[in-house]
């Protein structure tokens, strides 16, 4: 669509069964708001509108594993996402929630309305229900395996695995999470929506009208869809926890989480509507809106197909412009998971690092998994921080401030005669709003951030190659241009970095003293007019960024070796019989080390040790070749019972037993000392 009169921009609406994290925010969030914060320094009009979804299964989960009412659930954390958004400088123009009651009105009317227009088949059938939980089995009530991709863990409603969204009697194998019961089969009535009327409609708009401006994991989730078949799809559910059902007949059934959740974002438009005193209506039903979808890839088929459909039914509204969905972000290379705590959480990550935002900001965005899944690593965060945020973009506000405040008392100088590089460097620099726009407009936002790196590269360069340090002693009126130039430069990253880097960006205009210039909107960029005249009077230089030391990201990672820790699965064998202290006192156990290692030819597992015990270095012959290379546990401190009897293994004869801890699942490993103190021969006890 050709620059439409407004803008409609939703982000996913999270779960509210846990707290917002890095994935959350690389996948969705941190996208959203630079393209609308970019919209509105374009001048557009925009709505950008979220909120919590806090109907669904998993909620319902985990109020029963926390002992609490799913309304305490969504209470907390609802609060937690909300103020970490807006501390994270996420710029929703509202954030509501779906037990909000004008959400509950809007959904309920929604579905009415449907209703009443004889869009959805009512159908009684057999469905999954746990006789001891008394409770019908759907979405993630029930795991079984995936009749697509044969994953053993997905759940009713969607496999994790492949992404694939079934109805919950097409898995194989279903077990209720419930009770872990095999479920039985119950006569209910449901509503669906048919999807497979939509489909030829789907496939002309998606497929043939948006092939060129979609993306390609988009499109390929689609079509794959399709070519599968679309079926009626169930926009009900018997639970307790949700929106009830608005027709008679319906007792004790509520609106499927996805029905509801997606017309959160009217909602939220209502919401937003009303406290400003706007017309919430062509935000959504006009021509001239542009609808754009930010979400994660687990949510294609919801926003490509199943919404779409549902506006489609109802007929007023318009349909997405794009679907710019993103793939995974990864931790430290394990996937993020809310329930393994296997994640960064924003939170958390506001509180340890206090005024940095815009680090994580930026380095969610130059890692974003725009086309395929990618990794963060706090490693890469820090050098991300040091080499680029403080040795580039840093540097060359600082000297340039730094110089400006030096020379001319953070008065900007005259430009007398410009060189041909200074022309160049201008030139290029107005160059940066349109290429960084191209970038943003194609929701290709590391490309964009990127180009913004570059406006910075341009600034280092060009002071490096003008020496202004070192022409002040020879000719102080070339430097005055060379600095005039420079600030322009500076100018230009104070208004180009906000959607990116909006406290950064904040922060440098105070410094440049912009506040009062205005216009500071994107297209002021230009060689045109100078954003910072001679005259203006600036401020102090302030440092932007500052390094991140390696103890501070050391800290995040031994976090994350911790979770790690306590998320191995041990299967605890029963304790043994009990023994008297004088049976105990009977071993003698010591500290030893290893000095000679050699497997014994024809055995899986044996290994021949030298291994000095302190009172003598003796032969032992242990069962770990499985688990150890010899070369590797040379030097390697152990504890050794060396009151075993003496007894021959293949023809050798073992003098005691080296102590490994050894889990029902067969890993070895030693009983070492903590530390390098204690000496060969001493006891254990
Ligand atoms: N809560 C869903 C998730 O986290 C997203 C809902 S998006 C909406 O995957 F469209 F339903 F709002
Ligand atoms: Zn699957």
């Amino acid at each position: 669509m050709q620059d439409p009169k407004r803008y409609t921009i939703t982000a996913a609406l999270p779960y509210t069964n846990g707290p917002v994290h890095i994935g959350h925010l690389a996948g969705v969030y941190v996208p959203a708001d630079i393209y609308a914060r970019y919209l509105r320094l374009n001048d557009k009009e925009v709505a950008f509108v979220c909120g919590s979804d806090e109907h669904g299964v998993p909620i319902t989960l985990k109020a029963k594993a926390e002992g609490v009412s799913p309304q305490a659930v969504v209470d907390k954390y609802h609060e937690i996402i909300k103020s970490s958004f807006k501390e994270f400088g996420i710029t929703f123009d509202n954030y509501s929630r779906t037990s909000a009651p004008i959400h509950h009105e809007t959904a309920s009317d929604f579905f009415k309305d449907l209703y009443e227009h004889g869009k959805f088949i009512e159908e009684t059938s057999a469905q999954l229900y746990d006789e001891d939980a008394k409770q019908f089995l759907a979405d993630r009530f029930i795991v079984g395996t995936c009749p697509k991709c044969g994953f053993e863990e997905s759940y009713g409603d969607q496999c994790e695995n492949c992404g694939t969204s079934h109805n919950a009697q097409d898995l194989i194998n279903p077990k209720s999470v419930i009770t872990g019961n095999v479920p039985s089969l119950k006569e209910t009535k449901h509503w669906y929506l048919p999807l497979n009327e939509y489909e030829n409609w789907l496939s002309e708009w998606i497929l043939k009208g948006h092939k060129k401006d979609w993306k390609a994991n988009v499109l390929g989730q689609v079509k794959s869809w399709v070519d599968d078949g679309l079926k009626p799809r169930a926009v009900t559910r018997d639970l307790d926890w949700g929106i009830p059902v608005p027709v008679k007949g319906a007792e004790g059934k509520v609106l499927y989480v996805w029905f509801d959740a997606p017309i959160g974002y009217i909602s939220s438009t209502k919401e937003w509507a009303k406290r400003t005193g706007k017309d919430w209506e062509p935000f959504w039903k006009d021509q001239d809106t542009s609808l754009i979808h930010f979400i994660g890839k687990d949510n294609i088929v919801f926003h490509c197909i199943i919404f779409p459909a549902m506006l489609k039914a109802q007929g007023s509204y318009i349909l997405p412009e794009n679907v710019p969905a993103n793939e995974f972000l990864n931790l430290e290379g394990n996937k993020i998971s809310t329930s393994k705590n296997w994640a960064v959480w924003l939170h958390e990550y506001l509180v340890d690092f206090p005024e940095k935002q815009d680090v994580l900001r930026y380095v969610l965005t130059a890692n974003a998994p725009e086309t395929k899944d990618n990794d963060f690593t706090w490693k890469d965060f820090q050098a991300r921080n040091n080499n680029e945020l403080v040795a580039i973009f840093g540097n060359f506000i600082n000297r340039v401030l730094v110089l400006t405040n030096k020379y001319y008392e953070g008065v900007i100088p005259e430009a007398k005669t410009f060189t041909d590089i200074d022309l160049q460097t201008l030139d290029l620099m107005s160059k940066y709003p349109d290429v960084i726009s191209s970038s943003i407009k194609r929701y290709r936002f590391r490309e964009a951030l990127s180009e913004l790196m570059n406006l910075a590269r341009l600034g280092n360069k060009y002071l490096a190659d003008e020496e202004p340090w070192k022409q002040i002693k020879t000719d102080p009126e070339r430097v005055k241009t060379i600095m005039f130039v420079a600030l322009q430069i500076a100018s230009a990253l104070a208004v180009l970095s906000e959607p990116f880097l909006p406290f950064t960006s904040g922060r440098l205009k105070a410094m440049l003293n912009m506040d009062d210039l205005k216009t500071v909107k994107w297209s002021v960029v230009s060689t045109e007019k100078m954003l910072l005249p001679s005259q203006h009077q600036i401020e102090k230089a302030e440092l932007l960024f500052s390094k991140i030391e390696d103890a501070e990201i050391q800290l995040q990672i031994d976090k994350l070796e911790a979770t790690k820790a306590s998320n191995i699965e041990v299967k605890i064998e029963p304790q043994k019989e009990t023994i008297n202290f004088e049976d105990f006192t009977k071993l003698d156990i010591r500290i030893g080390t290893i000095l000679e290692a050699k497997k014994i030819p024809k055995t899986k597992k044996l290994l021949k040790l030298k291994v000095d015990v302190g009172i003598d270095t003796r032969t032992i012959v242990s069962g770990i070749a499985e688990s150890f290379d010899p070369k590797d546990i040379i030097g390697q401190k152990v504890s050794v019972l060396v009151n075993l009897a003496p007894r021959k293994l293949r023809g050798v004869e073992s003098q005691g037993m080296i102590l490994m801890s050894d889990t029902a699942d067969g890993k070895l490993s030693f009983i070492e000392p903590d530390g390098d103190t204690v000496g060969n021969g001493e006891r254990v006890s």
